[in-house]
Order: structure tokens, then C-alpha cells, then sequence
């Protein structure tokens, strides 16, 4: 099974960004050790801080052999009817994570123009949030 981990918009901040909220962990030190927990799967990343990279990307999942997308957006989830609609316009299964729970933070981060097109949502556990998305597919 191959997997892509897309990050969105200051993801590549991760190990100094607030890390009150998104832990001090870098995202290439988490990405090592998810490698090493799931041997039997082929895992891809990629980051971009810009929304038609990550569209681009997702239109290239299939053609690339992913059989799923974890799709971090970052702020683009509350923004992003662009990034909801190539989610919906792709046949690649895509799951929805988030590191902090955004149900408990600002109202702005209530709404997902990604999650009604998504298989699951993972929300609130930290970078093992993308962990809990993996092993659903398993
Ligand atoms: C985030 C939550 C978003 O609201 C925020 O804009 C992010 C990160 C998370 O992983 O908790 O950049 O997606």
C-alpha cells in the first residue's frame, strides 16, 4: 500500500511553530518514525505552503500509484473550497488530520471545506494523528 502525507500552508514550521499546540517534534523526525512503524507501505510526503501545489499534488495522487492521501491543510481546511473540490474531483481515498483538536480553538476553525469529501477525520492527537490515519487503512 502506498500512502501520500500531504502538509499544508506552515507545516514545515513544525518543531518551532507554536509548539505549545503542535509539539516541538520536527515533521522530516516524525516522518523517519512513521517509516519505521509501517516497513510494509511505501509512504510519500510532500509540503507546500501554497494551495495550487497542493491541488496539483492531489490531482497527480492516482497517476502517481497512492491508494490514499492524509491530508493535512493546514488553514486551508476552514478556506479552501478549491482544495474541497479537488478532494471531491479525485478517486484516491483521502483522510482528513489535524494535530490539534480544532473543535476546542477559534470558531474559524470549526468549519472544514475538505472533511465532507474526506473518508475520516483525525483531529486532536498530536502528530499521532497522522499515525490514527494510517493504521484506519490497514
Ligand atoms: C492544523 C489546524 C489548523 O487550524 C491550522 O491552521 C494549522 C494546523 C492542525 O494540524 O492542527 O495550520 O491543521
Amino acid at each position: 500500500m502506498k500512502i501520500l502525507i500531504l502538509n499544508g500552508p506552515n507545516l514545515n514550521l513544525l518543531g518551532t511553530r507554536e509548539p505549545e499546540i503542535y509539539g516541538s517534534q520536527t515533521f522530516d523526525e516524525y516522518f523517519s518514525e512513521l517509516q519505521f512503524k509501517f516497513q510494509e507501505m511505501e509512504l510519500g510526503y510532500f509540503q507546500s505552503n501554497s494551495e495550487g501545489a497542493l491541488i496539483d499534488k492531489l490531482h497527480m495522487a492516482q497517476k502517481e500509484g497512492f491508494d490514499a492521501v492524509v491530508c493535512n491543510a493546514g488553514a486551508f481546511t476552514h478556506t479552501s473550497i478549491a482544495i474541497g473540490d479537488a478532494v471531491a474531483g479525485i478517486s484516491v481515498p483521502v483522510i482528513e488530520v489535524h494535530i490539534s483538536n480544532v473543535m476546542n480553538r477559534e470558531e474559524f476553525r470549526h468549519v472544514s471545506y475538505i472533511s465532507k469529501h474526506c473518508k475520516g477525520v483525525i483531529s486532536g492527537f498530536g502528530l499521532k494523528s497522522y499515525e490514527l490515519a494510517i493504521n484506519s487503512m490497514l
